[in-house]
């Protein structure tokens, strides 16, 4: 196997390794989506298999988290079989000073907002390059639609000053369809001033499922940087 020295894809191992040393043996824990939560799903798999972790049961935040969580033999559970969650690891496009949080980029942040809201202790995994001054700055609010309401959902984002466009498929013609058989509509506001409002404001348009922003919900950001040629953990509490 060839060694991996891509920095980027080193920090997000390092994250993923430090989130998922952070899971107890005994615990339900929500697992995230997308390429850095992937590594953490990864090594909860590994601690289980060398027996150092006992007893845990996975919540996927998507098909992505379910197909991982199989492959690594974490088993699994439904939100309607327990009464709490833990933990959850988690990855973001977007974490401001306050933690504030912009997800969406795998379009799963519907089952993740659901997921992450309800763990006891919300754990975000990112590398360097996803930390921002304001939300917004980079990346736009993906919005989960109804696909009849994707028109006028749009018309309304355009009213709110956003640039709306719907997310479409790679490798796949035609819009991104959500784990819930919904579409993406991608918001792209020059500044978002107040995240909690534009939230709430967002979610009140008829036809949107949820949106994007997540605000006062996490407890620890752990972030993967690289400190001389070395990949290193900084924790944003
Ligand atoms: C998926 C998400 C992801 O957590 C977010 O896009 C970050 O992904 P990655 O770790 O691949 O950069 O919100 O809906």
């Amino acid at each position: 196997m060839t060694a991996v020295t891509d920095p980027v894809t080193l920090m997000k191992q390092e994250v993923g390794k430090a989130a998922a040393a952070l899971v107890k043996s005994g615990s339900i824990v929500g697992l995230g989506t997308g390429s850095t939560t992937a590594y953490a799903i990864q090594f909860i798999g590994e601690r289980l298999q060398s027996g150092e972790l006992k007893d845990i049961k996975g919540i996927p935040t998507s098909f992505q988290a379910e197909v991982l969580a199989k492959q690594y033999k974490i088993p699994l559970t439904t939100l309607d079989a327990v009464d709490h969650i833990d933990i959850a690891i988690d990855g973001a496009d977007e974490v401001d000073p306050q933690k504030n949080l912009i997800k969406g980029g795998g379009a799963a942040h519907t089952r993740e907002k659901i997921v992450d809201y309800l763990a006891n202790e919300f754990i975000v995994v990112v590398d360097s390059g996803k930390l921002v001054d304001r939300l917004g700055s980079v990346f736009p609010v993906p919005v989960e639609v109804i696909p009849i309401a994707v028109t006028p959902v749009m018309r309304a984002i355009e009213k709110l000053g956003g640039k709306p466009q719907l997310r479409m498929g790679v490798k796949k013609a035609g819009p991104v369809i959500t784990d819930q058989g919904n579409m993406v509509v991608d918001a792209k506001f020059d500044s978002i001033d107040d995240p909690a409002s534009l939230e709430k404001t967002l979610n009140n348009i008829p036809g949107v499922v949820e949106n994007g922003i997540f605000v006062n919900c996490v407890d620890l950001v752990l972030v993967g940087e690289v400190k001389d040629g070395q990949p290193a953990v900084r924790k944003l509490d």
